[in-house]
């Protein structure tokens, strides 16, 4: 495991539904990365999840296994990392509740990424838990005292929000927590399958890790390429075009992608070439993480110890910083005056 010299890491996903490859080029092939030269934290954050799937206990249930066997299926490994279950270490809901209150009605307001989410999922009811979850991912951050925080470039509103807190909580109760700072992957967002600015589960336009290879054929099948195209003959457009943008994030063969570019710029090969392409490309890139994902299905005991493990070193971590924000904030802090 690791030692205390490493600098620590933090970052998570909300459990509600299986992994997709938006998540992996803006997130996971960067924590496998990671894993090597940091003492990680991955948080599966059942809480936050409840901000906007209240009730739906059974989907965030599977979602933390679906997630757990993602993770293991792309690599990340136990023995190297932690992996946590949020609800597991109570320390998150405390330090959520304390924190907000270093934090201004306005500045929540004005956070893009929530705003565009309240609109995107057409929320007319938001609840609070919602509206306070970049308050709950700074509580995420914190509590294990992380330096840096991977994440795609939509959550970077929170991290600044993360560190606006930690520089009020600083000044008003002395030096506890440290800022951290945010990591943004190699392809910080990919576009949808329907050419949608995100892949994103709610919207219903990705590819899960888990897909099978028909599902991922079926899917790239469906992609959209260039509008304006009529005839395999007319010149093509790569840019804005679904196939070329999941091109560039998974094919490693550069110079021949470029070659298939200029061809199909020239109106030499069609839509259906590309796609071929791209669903072998894929397939190819997700064989491995299938085998791999049988496997551990197969033996769930690695699973089990794997979310068990991580969580108790997390629990561990987040006692002693709860500790010290107690001490500092001197709640349930009255031995003294309750003893004179
Ligand atoms: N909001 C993140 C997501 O939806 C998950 C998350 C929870 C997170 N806590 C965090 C990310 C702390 C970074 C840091 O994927």
């Amino acid at each position: 495991m690791s030692t205390n010299t490493k600098k620590r890491i933090l970052t998570g996903v909300r459990p509600t539904g299986p992994l997709h490859l938006g998540h992996y080029v803006g997130a996971l092939e960067n924590w496998l990365k990671l894993q090597d030269e940091y003492e990680c934290f991955f948080l599966i954050s059942d809480y936050q999840a409840l901000g906007d799937h209240l009730g739906e206990t059974d989907r965030i249930r599977n979602s933390v296994i679906e997630v757990t066997l993602d993770w293991l299926s792309v690599g990340l490994n136990p023995e190297k990392c932690s992996f946590v279950i949020q609800s597991y270490v109570p320390e998150h809901a405390e330090l959520f509740m304390l924190l907000s209150m270093f934090v201004p009605i306005s500045l929540v307001d004005r956070n893009p990424t929530l705003k565009a989410e309240i609109i995107q999922q057409k929320k007319s009811d938001v609840s609070l838990g919602f509206y306070n979850y970049p308050v709950s991912q700074a509580a995420d951050i914190l509590l294990p005292q992380a330096d840096l925080v991977p994440v795609g470039e939509d959550q970077l509103p929170h991290i600044e929000l993360t560190r606006e807190i930690v520089r009020k909580f600083n000044k008003v109760y002395g030096e506890v927590f440290k800022e951290p700072k945010a990591l943004v992957g190699r392809v910080p967002r990919l576009i949808g399958t329907d050419g949608g600015a995100k892949a994103s589960k709610s919207l219903n336009n990705c590819i899960y890790l888990s897909d099978s290879a028909e599902e991922v054929a079926k899917k790239v099948k469906s992609m959209y390429t260039d509008p304006t195209r009529i005839r395999a003959t007319d010149p093509g457009h790569i840019e804005g075009n679904v196939v070329f943008s999941y091109l560039d994030a998974f094919d490693t063969e550069t110079s021949e992608l470029n070659k298939l570019k200029k061809e199909y710029q020239a109106g030499k090969v069609g839509d259906v070439a590309i796609k071929e392409r791209l669903t072998k490309v894929l397939n190819n890139f997700l064989e491995p993480i299938r085998q791999k994902r049988e496997y551990f299905k197969a033996h769930p005991e690695e699973v089990r110890s794997a979310l068990l493990n991580g969580t108790a070193r997390a629990k561990k971590i987040a006692e002693e910083t709860m500790l010290r924000v107690r001490e500092a904030m001197k709640i349930a802090h009255y031995e003294d005056l309750l003893n004179k």
